[in-house]
């Protein structure tokens, strides 16, 4: 259930930079829910590639990543950032020696505390339908609604409509359609990726 890597899904981490960094930029406070972050790979790559496109906007940027985590570790996991060799390998060699060093044990990883800082966990269950703000620029969920009902994921993305601010981005994985149900409130950004804007 909690499988995941650093940089797993570049095409998506691709259209956030193109697409939605541009309008997040403008923003006082720029607030973004990674929901079922895993052990945090997902909400500090996402951190990386913000910090990379955004120069001193960065400093607004807040990421609420959050997970069932039925293990109960993954808070101390994610605040302690470090990751195996096996979870970095896949980030690009420039980013990964600006962000990393090696950690005490070796094989091991720590990144950087700049990007460790704008990440913030939470323990959350997404079925329990509470949003955890109401004000979000952007929510990535990926590789999570798929584990849910039809019925579940259209509570859920409802939900998600409630969390975004105006005009919000909605991100998921390729395979995810947008029900039909709620096709009047997401307007997609692309054709042929799973963006979407909040109508
Ligand atoms: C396959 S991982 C995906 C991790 C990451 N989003 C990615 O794509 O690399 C699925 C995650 O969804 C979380 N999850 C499953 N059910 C959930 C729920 N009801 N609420 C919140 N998170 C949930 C799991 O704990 C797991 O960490």
């Amino acid at each position: 259930m909690a499988f995941t890597y650093f940089f797993r899904d570049l095409q998506a981490l691709e259209m956030i930079r193109i697409h939605v960094v541009p309008v997040l930029r403008s923003y006082r406070y720029i607030r973004i829910w990674d929901a079922g972050c895993a052990m945090g790979p997902e909400p500090y790559s996402l951190a990386i590639i913000l910090r990379e496109n955004m120069a001193a906007a960065f400093g607004n940027v807040r990421i609420y990543a959050t997970d069932i985590d039925e293990s109960g570790r993954f808070g101390d996991i994610i605040r302690e950032g470090v990751y195996s060799k096996d979870q970095v390998k896949r980030i690009p060699k420039q980013i990964f020696q600006k962000y990393f060093k090696q950690d005490g044990m070796a094989g091991y990883f720590r990144i950087s505390e700049e990007i460790r800082g704008c990440v913030q966990y939470h323990r959350h269950d997404l079925l329990s339908l509470n949003p955890i703000r109401t004000d979000l620029g952007l929510i990535l969920c990926k590789n999570v609604l798929l584990h849910f009902t039809e019925a579940q994921r259209i509570d859920v993305i409802r939900m998600f409509y409630g969390a975004l601010r105006e005009a919000g981005f909605f991100v998921t994985e390729q395979t995810q359609k947008m029900p039909q149900e709620l096709s009047h409130l997401f307007k997609p950004v692309v054709p042929n990726a799973q963006v979407f804007r909040k109508v």
